[in-house]
């Protein structure tokens, strides 16, 4: 794999071995629901009990999940040593419970809540909020789930970094991921610019795919246990 900079950038496919359903596959979230009335701001003004029971269930869900070889072995590049960096898009934290530390999340976290009125945010790791929807504890106005949703901006510090990150890399890793939302699919173009190789990992071809330098087809928690076992990185040494 190189010594230089590592980025590896993630979405909803690297947990789906975990049995946590993608967006846009079949029998994805968004066949079930549409985004415009859960995943926007106008829809949590409109009916947030409505908002935040889609949010608790998936909380609830992402609780009862396991991490899978993918995440470990995401994990395991970073307790390599080498400069690395994980920009995820997803916010179900699997990630942080199968030991990434260094990570950015472009679309924030299930397991925080913010407040509407004075912005206070803290996590909050119960499976389940109700009654809802929460309320917060410092000045009583209503919580919303701290994640990002359509028409909102990313995070701009988590942003900046992965940003630099990907003008920076050698090796970008693209995982289970559409490629289709931006800004986060900004990324991996961006690294292309600057001159990384970048792999997608994917076991079905993406809008990104013809553009990729390499495209290995797989489920993620198949492909990259063997690319670490071909570069000699151990899995074991994560938790
Ligand atoms: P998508 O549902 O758009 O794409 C999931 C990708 O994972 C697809 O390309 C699948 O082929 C792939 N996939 C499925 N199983 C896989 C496996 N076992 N291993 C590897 N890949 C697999 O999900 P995202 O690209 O993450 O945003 O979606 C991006 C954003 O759109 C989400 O963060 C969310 C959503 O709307 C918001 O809610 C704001």
């Amino acid at each position: 794999m190189g010594r230089g900079n590592v980025l590896v950038l993630t979405g909803a496919g690297v947990s789906r071995e975990s049995g946590i359903a993608t967006f846009r596959d079949a029998g994805g979230v968004w066949e079930g629901v549409d985004p415009m009335q859960v995943a926007t701001p106008r829809a949590f003004a409109a009916d947030p009990k409505f908002v935040w029971r889609f949010y608790d269930a998936r909380r609830a869900h992402a609780a009862s999940a396991q991490p899978n070889p993918a995440h470990r072995a995401i994990a395991a590049i970073e307790a390599t040593g080498r400069p690395f960096l994980l920009a995820t898009q997803n916010v179900d934290g699997l990630h942080e419970r199968a030991g990434s530390k260094k990570l950015v999340r472009l679309h924030g976290s299930l397991w925080r809540v913010r407040c509407t009125a004075c912005a206070a945010e803290h996590e909050d790791l119960r499976p389940k909020l109700e009654p809802l929807p929460p309320h917060c504890t410092v000045c009583g106005a209503m919580l919303r789930p701290a994640v990002v949703w359509f028409e909102e901006p990313l995070p701009m510090i988590e942003f900046g970094r992965a940003q630099f990150a990907a003008r920076e890399a050698e090796l970008v890793l693209v995982v289970g991921t559409s490629s289709l939302v931006y800004p986060a699919a900004s990324l991996q173009m961006a690294a292309l610019e600057s001159g990384a190789y970048v792999v997608e990992i994917n076991p079905e071809t993406t809008s990104f795919s013809a553009e990729a330098n390499e495209h290995l087809a797989g489920p993620a928690g198949v492909v990259l246990p063997a690319l670490l076992l071909a570069a000699g990185i151990p899995m074991e040494q994560v938790v």
